[in-house]
Order: structure tokens, then sequence, then C-alpha cells
């Protein structure tokens, strides 16, 4: 069986150490969250978010305005932010209503405060390997490599999804880390066999189990970003193999997580992988809180 990578303990430990620079700040950190619309899984992720901030002493402040706001209000919004001398990092949780241009609510956000990653100027800076905000899950990532002592330098990484939020970034920060990096997307031709070329897989294309045996290299290492809630109980039956603790989850919930990669067969092939939940998942929100107590470092000197 596989070894698996918790992402519990590298969370507590990037907490603790936030902590401890927390208490050396003029003042505690300040973050604004904006949840636009009623997307529910934004909603668990925002919630989640604030919830951190109030653990470990960063203040934050929520605007939650109606799925019907045009891209000018949000501007506006993200201005005001911008403006405050309090307000060290801004977020901005995406999917955005499909009437918002993203791209420009993005844009408007000041680099510095850009706790996700996502301004063009900081995207650079990535390119460029230059300090800057990093995207959180991929940053997360590499802290979980690097906690579990995964060596990356010379491995053949394949990271299969494109987003801005994840593929992109991840490539970039295992290229910088010496890897030789495959981006596969939905027209790859025969991805299982680029997949089971990987020493190290990343998985982040929002698709329910759907890397199963054939795409995975045996004793290899795979990192599930996936995420895919399961509300139809012949679903849950169907990948987990009629699994009695998981029907017994589904009746209780009314649905099951599952990533991106086959839960059971990744157990069985590979030699290390992140489960879902309680893999990639709680450093996501560490990193949040890594790059807002930056952020205030920087503001603050
Ligand atoms: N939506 C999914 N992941 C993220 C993230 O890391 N940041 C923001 N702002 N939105 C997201």
């Amino acid at each position: 069986m596989a070894n698996i990578l918790a992402g519990t303990p590298v969370r507590d430990a990037i907490l603790a150490e936030l902590a401890e620079r927390i208490r050396r700040l003029p003042r505690a950190p300040g973050l604004a969250v904006i949840l636009a619309g009623d997307n529910p899984a934004s909603a668990i992720y925002v919630r989640n978010k604030v919830k951190a901030c109030a653990e470990l002493g960063i203040v934050s402040e929520q605007r939650t305005p109606p799925a019907s706001i045009e891209t000018s209000e949000l501007l506006a919004m993200v201005q005001e932010f911008n403006e405050r001398p309090e307000i060290d990092g801004i977020l901005v949780q995406m999917p955005l209503p499909p009437q918002v241009d993203s791209r420009r609510v993005l844009q408007a956000i000041a680099p510095e405060k850009d706790v996700d990653g996502f301004h063009p100027v900081n995207v650079g800076y990535l390119v460029a390997q230059v300090e800057g905000p990093r995207a959180c899950t991929p940053a997360g990532i590499m802290r979980l490599l690097a906690h579990y002592g995964i060596a990356v330098a010379g491995r053949h990484a394949v990271v299969v999804g494109r987003s801005d939020i994840v593929g992109k970034p991840m490539a970039l920060l295992l290229l910088h880390a010496h890897a030789t990096v495959t981006i596969c997307h939905s027209k790859t031709p025969d991805l299982a066999a680029v997949c089971r070329g990987a020493d190290l897989l990343v998985a982040a294309m929002g698709r329910p189990a759907m890397l199963t045996r054939d795409y995975l290299k045996p004793g290899g290492v795979v990192i599930d970003v996936g995420m895919n809630r399961l509300d139809r109980r012949e679903q849950v039956a169907g990948i987990f193999r009629g699994d009695p603790r998981k029907l017994e989850q589904f009746e209780r919930h009314g649905s099951v997580l599952v990533g991106d990669v086959h839960p059971l067969d990744v157990a069985e092939v590979a030699g290390a992988y992140t489960p879902v939940p309680g893999g990639v998942g709680p450093l996501t929100i560490a990193m949040l809180m890594a790059n807002t107590v930056r952020a205030a470092e920087r503001r603050a000197c």
C-alpha cells in the first residue's frame, strides 16, 4: 500500500510559524474577502478562509454581493480595499458570476495586496522567479513535497489541468525546482500513457476519479487537487466499489468528496499520494494565510 501524504501536519507547521511572525508585526494583518453570488462550494471555501483568519489572529472583512453584481460595482469595492491602509490583502473568490469581467477585477487589485498571486504582475514575478505572492494551492503543494522529503529535481512531473489557479503556476514552480514538466489537458492525445510516465503526477482537472490505475506509474507520487462532490448514490457505490463506510457517509451527508484520481487505485498502485479530503485542501488556506502575513510584513516596513 502507498504512503499517505497528509496535509494537516504540513498546515500545522506553516500556521505555527505564521503565528510567531504575526506576533512581531505592529498590528494584526487585515484581509478583505469578496464572495460574489451563491456558489455553494465557494461559500464553503470562504467560510473556511475566514475561520482560519480568526484562529490565527488575522482580521478579515467579508463582502457578499449578490449574483447580479456588475463588474463596475466589484471594481469600486476592490478600489476601496486598495485604498484602505489597514487592509493588507484582498481575495476575490473565483469563479465570479458570468456577467462579470473576472480579468478586469483581478487586474484591479493592487499587486502588493494580491494574496492569491493572480495579478499579471505577480504572475510575471513567478515566471521570472522574482519574490512575490504565489498561487496558494501550487505553493502549498511545494511545501508538502518539501515536508515529506520528496525529490523534485530531475524527476518527470506531469500536471493534468492548465488553469490559471493551479495547473499553470504548478508547472512553473515544478520547473523552477528542476523537474522535467509536461502540462496536459483535455486535448492531450493518449493522456493515460503520458501520465504513466510521471514520477510525480499532479491532477487538477476537476473530473471525479478520472485518473484510474492505467494513468498511474507504479510507485509514483500522486498529488490530487480535485475536490469533487458526488451526490448520486450509484456514483459513490461505483467509485468506492460498494464500500459500506462511504455509503454510510453518503446517507448521512447526502454527498461524498472524491478527488480527480481514483481513490482505491491510487492506494494500490502509487508509492505515495495525497488523500481527498485531508491532502492538498488544508494547504491552500495555510498558504493564503502565509501570503497575507507576508503582504502585511512588506507593507509594515
Ligand atoms: N477558487 C478556487 N480556488 C481559489 C483560490 O485559491 N483563490 C480564489 N480567489 N478563488 C479560488
